[in-house]
């Protein structure tokens, strides 16, 4: 019964978690076509493209975590590479805030604040890179 249960568990918590490389490339994907689509929309001045970039970047930054390949890595190397990947937590919080700041500021007929806050994204995506992969 106990084992059971145990098993039960265990599958569970690997269903919660997987989150492949797979995924993670596609999310990434996902993030390069927003932060071209917010782009557009400030520069056309459309509040509705901006608008669909920033849900996009927003759902896609909030997938990303650790895939399971590398959660259910036993080697200290690797396990090294996640606390880095940990430490980049920080990135995407960061990332999420800025995506709110176009939003608001945007819609306050801001767009230099906008692309401003664009800009800084960007480097939050580089510095995850640099972090991650040495990019
Ligand atoms: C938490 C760290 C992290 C953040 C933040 C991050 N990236 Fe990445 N990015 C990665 C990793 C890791 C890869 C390599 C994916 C792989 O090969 O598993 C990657 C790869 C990519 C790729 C190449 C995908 C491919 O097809 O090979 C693109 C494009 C990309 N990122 C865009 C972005 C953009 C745009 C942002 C910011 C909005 C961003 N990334 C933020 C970690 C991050």
């Amino acid at each position: 019964m106990r084992i059971i249960a145990l098993l039960i568990l265990s599958s569970t918590i690997i269903l919660a978690s997987t989150y492949t490389k797979a995924d993670r490339i596609k999310d990434m994907q996902i993030m390069e076509k927003a932060m071209s689509t917010i782009s557009t929309g400030i520069l056309y001045n459309n509040p509705d493209i901006v608008k669909e970039g920033a849900i996009s970047l927003s759902d896609a930054i909030r997938r990303v975590k650790p895939p399971i390949e590398v959660e259910t890595e036993k080697d200290p190397m690797a396990r090294y590479m996640n606390n880095r990947v940990t430490f980049s937590y920080k990135i995407v919080r960061n990332i999420d805030k800025k995506v709110k700041t176009i939003l608001e500021r945007f819609k306050a007929g801001d767009s230099r604040a906008a692309s401003q806050a664009h800009a800084k994204i960007m480097k939050q995506c580089i510095q995850c890179h640099y972090e991650v992969l040495d990019w």
